[in-house]
């Protein structure tokens, strides 16, 4: 069995350290997405000053805009740790640190192999519309992975809209099962 496993995640690469237990997600800048919106900006026709606001200032919170692009990774790391540290939810595969975002530390989980609509559709029984919070994140297997008596866990938590779901229902979505 290989000793260190690599994955590509949406806005982080992750280390898997076999031996160790652990895993080590750094942030990714999206170096395509930032010559794609200079080249947007850069040929944009409507008003320039709203759309200079818009690329410059607006938050990472906004795919277009070019902090999207170069802090969405540190950003998730930060709200991860932050989500764990704050609520220690169960459903919450944990965090163990981050270093001001460029690197968090969790233990490896058992990755869920069922299709993204399996987890979706158990995860609605109990959320149902407010997934709608992140659908990128709820209807993706990889983002979660089983404990070892089988509870299923979420190990992606970065995004904005995941701390709502988390807050609402995270006591009632630990204790899913049998996935
Ligand atoms: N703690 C973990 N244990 C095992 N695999 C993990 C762990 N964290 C992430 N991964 C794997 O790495 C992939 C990318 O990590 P993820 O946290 O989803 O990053 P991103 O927010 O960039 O999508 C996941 O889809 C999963 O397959
Ligand atoms: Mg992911």
């Amino acid at each position: 069995m290989k000793q260190i496993i690599i994955k590509r995640g949406a806005s982080r690469i992750v280390v898997l350290l076999v031996s160790a237990g652990l895993v080590l997600k750094f942030p990714v800048i999206s170096f395509s997405g930032i010559f794609k919106t200079f080249d947007n900006w850069r040929s944009s026709i409507i008003d320039r000053e709203f759309i200079t606001d818009y690329f410059f200032k607006y938050s990472f919170d906004y795919p277009g805009t070019f902090s999207f692009y170069l802090f969405q990774g540190i950003v998730a790391n930060i709200r991860e740790y932050r989500l764990y540290r704050r609520t220690k939810n169960d459903f919450l595969w944990p965090t163990y640190l981050t270093f001001f975002g460029l690197v968090n530390i969790q233990p490896i989980g058992d990755v869920v192999c069922r299709s993204g609509s399996d987890v979706w559709d158990s995860l609605y029984v109990i959320a149902g519309e407010d997934l709608f919070a992140d659908s990128h994140t709820f209807n993706k297997s990889d983002n979660f992975c089983h404990n070892k008596d089988g509870f299923l866990r979420i190990l992606d938590y970065g995004a904005k809209g995941v701390s709502r779901v988390i807050d609402k229902f995270g006591c009632e979505l630990s204790k899913i099962n049998g996935l």
